[in-house]
């Protein structure tokens, strides 16, 4: 959609285009900071904020030119649609038509928390928000910050993950600076996020529940509540319709992530030693191997733990120069599936 200068006439706010730099903000995320952030999202502007599951970068869902500065403060391609945050259940009906009393009781069980549904769009949520959709996607996020932003700006707030498009998803307000610094007005600090990956995302909206991107809830955990729920493989000509941001790569660091089975690590870093790169290993074990250019990282056992960590690990490992990433699979089993998927998200060719 082209950007209407139109729209630009009418706004009383900040710019539409982010071509001219903006300064940001970096303020605490307690009352003073909140109350300022609300109102940069009423007019018009861009807030990174926490949620549970990593920092999103919020706008006005409703307001048309709002969003579309999300795409451009991301380098976002227009067709990946975005979450739209709710501080409440029953504010439900302003985002999404027809839901049904399936979609009810999911919502019920399953929020405050990381797990976003797919649902029919209001007429309310305009298209660039959706990606042109006809469905909106929708969470409660579980996170005091993100309540009290939203119930303070008075309107549901579209919030993708506030990285640059492609890469790890932030889970640190530093690493919302680093990706987006003068390109948004603000950044809220409300510490790490607790559950470190995105929320799942469930599609309500045919004959039974599909998943369309495994996240911090199980898999094991929503098949408990609702019975059958389909899954699709990202490569999945119909997953890719229905969700778009599985068209696009994700999740990546700089560095090239290498996936291999578990024991298969200390082998693996062999070649790229020989060739004097620098390398790192990821692995759930004790690795005792030593070498110059060799970063070793144990990563916690439990896979809640490790899911936490996940992205801060990328980022910091992009950050010491590390040019091969040698990651050991985890059991796809609770969030080893999700952390499984953006492991192989981040190692697919770009
Ligand atoms: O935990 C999260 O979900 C974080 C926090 C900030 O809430 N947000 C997040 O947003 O991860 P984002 O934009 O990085 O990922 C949203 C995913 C994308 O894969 C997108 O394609 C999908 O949700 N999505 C959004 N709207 C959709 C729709 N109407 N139909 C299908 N998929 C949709
Ligand atoms: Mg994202």
């Amino acid at each position: 959609m082209a950007q209407g200068d139109g729209c630009q006439a009418l706004l009383v706010g900040y710019p539409v285009s982010v071509n001219a730099p903006v300064r940001t903000e970096l303020l605490q995320a307690d009352e003073a900071g909140i109350r300022r952030a609300a109102d940069v999202i009423r007019a018009h502007g861009l807030v990174a904020f926490p949620t549970e599951t990593v920092y999103g970068l919020g706008a006005n869902a409703l307001s048309e030119p709002a969003v579309l500065r999300i795409f451009e403060a991301k380098d976002r391609p227009r067709g990946n649609p975005l979450i739209v945050h709710l501080a409440e259940a029953a504010q439900l009906a302003t985002v999404a038509a027809d839901v049904s009393t399936r979609a009810r009781d999911v919502a019920a069980r399953f929020w405050p928390g990381p797990l976003t549904l797919v649902l029919p769009r209001a007429a309310a949520v305009p298209l660039v928000t959706t990606g042109g959709l006809d469905t909106v996607a929708v969470r409660v996020p579980d996170h005091p910050v993100a309540w009290a932003l939203i119930e303070a700006a008075g309107v549901p707030i579209a919030a993708p993950s506030a990285n640059r498009s492609g890469r790890p998803s932030p889970t640190r307000a530093g690493h919302v600076r680093d990706d987006l610094d003068g390109r948004i007005e603000l950044i809220l600090d409300g510490g790490p996020t607790p559950v470190g990956v995105e929320s799942t995302v469930l599609d309500m909206t045919g004959e039974s529940p599909l998943l369309l991107r495994p996240g911090g809830v199980p898999l094991e955990a929503l098949r408990e509540a609702l019975g059958p729920v389909r899954v699709v493989a990202g490569a999945d000509h119909e997953a890719a319709g229905r969700s778009p941001g599985l068209r696009y790569r994700h999740y990546a660091p700089r560095a090239e992530v290498v996936l291999v089975d578990p024991g298969a690590g200390e082998t693996a870093v062999q070649p790229w030693l020989a060739a004097g790169r620098p390398v790192a290993l990821v692995s759930q074990r004790l690795i005792t191997l030593e070498r110059p250019r060799l970063t070793v990282r144990v990563m916690p056992a439990d896979l809640v733990a490790y899911a936490r960590d996940l992205f801060a690990l990328l980022r910091e490992l992009d950050t010491a120069g590390v040019e091969i990433i040698v990651v050991e699979a985890v059991p796809e089993r609770g969030l080893g599936r999700t952390i499984m998927d953006r492991l192989r998200r981040a190692a697919a060719p770009s």
